[in-house]
């Protein structure tokens, strides 16, 4: 138990078994809960994520841990040949998109070295095991040249900001969830913020993996954020 009286969070094996069965748990409701409780911003955040790809129509464009498909859909509606990947099948099951979908984590893709023009990822870097398997991972699927967008919930800089926004995520987000799907995951998600490094070690991080020119863009007063970068290379 923390000092809090709550059981520590899950680490390695154990994690990723408790977050695959976690959204499977949840994936019913899954976009209904996202819509509520962001008050349909996360739509805004996924368009501004495919935006800022900047790739030419066409492009191969893998998404990863892709859940019900939002970011494959607004993909394919920006001319992109998407395709998704995540290892919960209950996500995979409710997926609204034509895109293939492929089960499988995203720590190890089942593809080759460069097969992808770029990358998106929503919601996901505090859900995988190791960050840094994750942006190599990453890089080893994209071409030199090729441009990863990673979405992710963040806390505002800005002091009074981030305390409301505390209140509201850590006590208002698991009664929303709680009435719409299952109370102790919308406790948990919240929790989860707590395995994402500070912003600037995120942006070094994506930089070492092989992306120079990363950088974060804070969106919604910073209760959002993207990590943008351009695979170096050759
Ligand atoms: C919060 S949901 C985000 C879904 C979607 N990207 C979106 O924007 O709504 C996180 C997703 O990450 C998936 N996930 C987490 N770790 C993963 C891993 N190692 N491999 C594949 N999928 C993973 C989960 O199954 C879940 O569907």
């Amino acid at each position: 138990m923390t000092a809090r009286g709550r059981p520590p969070l899950p680490q390695g094996e154990v994690k990723a078994r408790a977050v695959r069965g976690l959204f499977d748990t949840v994936s019913p409701r899954y976009d209904l809960v996202n819509r509520v409780m962001t008050f349909g911003m996360d739509v805004g955040w996924r368009r501004r994520a495919v935006r800022e790809l900047r790739l030419p129509g066409g492009a191969l464009v893998a998404d990863l841990a892709c859940g019900t498909g939002d970011l494959c859909r607004e993909l394919q509606r920006n001319g992109y040949r998407a395709v998704g990947f995540d290892f919960s099948l209950g996500m995979l099951e409710r997926a609204r998109t034509d895109a293939p979908l492929v089960q499988a984590d995203i720590l190890r893709l089942p593809v080759r070295d460069g097969t992808a023009d770029g990358a998106t990822c929503g919601f996901a870097l505090r859900n995988v095991v190791d960050l840094t398997s994750l942006f190599a991972e990453t890089a080893r699927a994209i071409r030199p040249g090729g441009r990863v967008v990673f979405l992710e919930a963040s806390e505002p800089e800005h002091p009074v900001m981030r305390v409301g926004h505390r209140v509201y995520f850590n006590r208002v987000v698991p009664l929303i969830g709680g009435a719409l799907s299952d109370r102790e995951a919308y406790t948990y998600l919240p929790r989860s913020m707590a395995y994402l490094p500070p912003r600037e070690e995120l942006v070094a991080m994506l930089r070492g993996a092989g992306f120079p020119d990363a950088r974060r863009v804070a969106l919604s007063g910073g209760i959002a954020q993207l990590l943008v970068g351009t695979r170096g290379g050759p």
